[in-house]
């Protein structure tokens, strides 16, 4: 966790509103594998990480409450019986979004001051929408003791995120980031909502992320149009979700659909294999298999499910190119964000010399690299 954060927050909440916090910290997450199989009803295996939101919050007795969001130096005051998506479709639309559904489930939440500052930089498809929501509910929960089970927090955040924010996003993000173990990926079942944790350690190697700093516009109503077309391609296979279909059955209904689909419909499938794949590779600590099935899963993102752009697969490109990257793809909902590869750790530090020469060289703009522990989920700091 990063514990500057939080003394930010804390600090920062004294000064303006005179009282004791409640300090929170709520993480990001990576991602293994299993990309956009969330809302298929399928697997995925991701981890809570050492990057977050910090959130300090208290009741207020002003007759209104207050959201700062520190970094971006943006405040907001709201009234809890008047709360509506903001027209601005910012941050402060995870924040409302979470008090309104929280309502909605008939919880009593008063007045309260909050305060808000994230290590994980914006659009880098690391979740910093989730771990914001987390935050949000967990502090709520505590400060008014509405008796929100973890699972009922997340199923708030991401009903949140539905509509207030207008992505229609799977479950993924909200678990990583609230169930989230030390030094573990949860391999969970979207469907039950339940997940295995596998310790990770890739001994000589690690995990790597680069972030092309871009995310291109429209990314909202692409994802959106993603899960649309899923959703369609089950109900002509007759089936509840993806989950439930293999190749043999999309190939049955071949002349139905249109290839595009055809194309989303048959990388998710074979993403859902690839992630029980990947964790069987993880129990055998067999890590040419895993990063084998990374460089499939970005080649299915980017040819098949067509959410990847020209930076994430330059840097993909570059992995390949080094023998000593066992594995590389993009990560999260795409058209930007970051990487993930898997790369030798001797050797890391010249692959990212490497490929940041590289991509200056042909975008003539910076990409970032990152290097993130496995954590534990969202949590109360004392
Ligand atoms: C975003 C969504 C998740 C998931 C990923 C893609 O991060 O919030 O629910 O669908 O994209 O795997």
């Amino acid at each position: 966790m990063s514990i500057e954060l939080v003394k930010d927050v804390k600090k920062t909440f004294i000064e303006k509103f005179k009282a004791n916090p409640l300090l929170v910290f709520s993480p990001g997450r990576i991602n293994i594998i299993g990309e956009h199989t969330d809302y298929n009803d399928g697997f995925v295996f991701p981890a809570a990480v050492d990057k977050g939101i910090a959130a300090a919050i208290q009741k207020s007795d002003s007759g209104s409450s207050t959201a700062i969001a520190l970094d971006l130096d943006s405040t907001i005051e709201f009234e809890l019986d008047k709360l509506k998506p903001s027209k601005g479709g910012g941050w402060e639309n995870y924040v409302l979004g979470v008090v309104a559904e929280i309502q909605n489930r008939n919880k009593v939440v008063g007045d309260f001051n909050a305060i808000f500052k994230g290590n994980i930089p914006g659009g880098a498809g690391m979740s910093s929408s989730a771990a914001l929501e987390n935050s949000v509910v967990f502090g709520l929960n505590e400060l008014f003791e509405l008796g929100l089970s973890k699972e009922d927090m997340i199923l708030i955040s991401q009903k949140a995120e539905h509509n207030y924010v207008g992505v229609n996003c799977g479950i993924m993000d909200q678990y990583a980031s609230m169930f989230g173990i030390k030094n573990h990926a949860l391999h969970l079942d979207c469907r039950t909502i339940k997940s295995k944790s596998y310790k990770i350690d890739f001994k000589d190697y690690q995990l790597m992320l680069i972030n092309t700093n871009v995310k291109h516009s429209l990314s909202n109503s692409a994802y959106n149009d993603r899960r649309s077309a899923c959703e369609q391609v089950s109900e002509l296979l007759k089936v509840k979700s993806l989950r439930d279909a293999t190749e043999v059955d999309l190939e049955a209904i071949t002349g139905k659909v249109i290839p595009a689909n055809y194309q989303k419909a048959l990388y998710v499938i074979q993403e859902n294999n690839r992630t029980l794949k990947a964790v069987n590779a993880i129990k055998n600590d067999d890590l040419d298999t895993l990063g084998a099935l990374l460089y499939q899963s970005h080649e299915g993102l980017s040819n098949q499910y067509k959410v990847s752009c020209e930076e994430l697969d330059f840097l993909v490109k570059q992995a390949k190119k080094n023998k000593h990257v066992l594995g590389a793809r993009m990560m999260g909902g795409g058209f930007g964000g970051c990487t993930l590869n898997l790369i030798a750790k001797k050797e890391a530090k010249a692959f990212s010399d490497l490929v940041s020469e590289a991509y200056k060289k042909k975008f003539n703009k910076a990409c970032s690299v990152y290097f993130v522990r496995l954590s534990d989920g969202t949590r109360i700091v004392k």
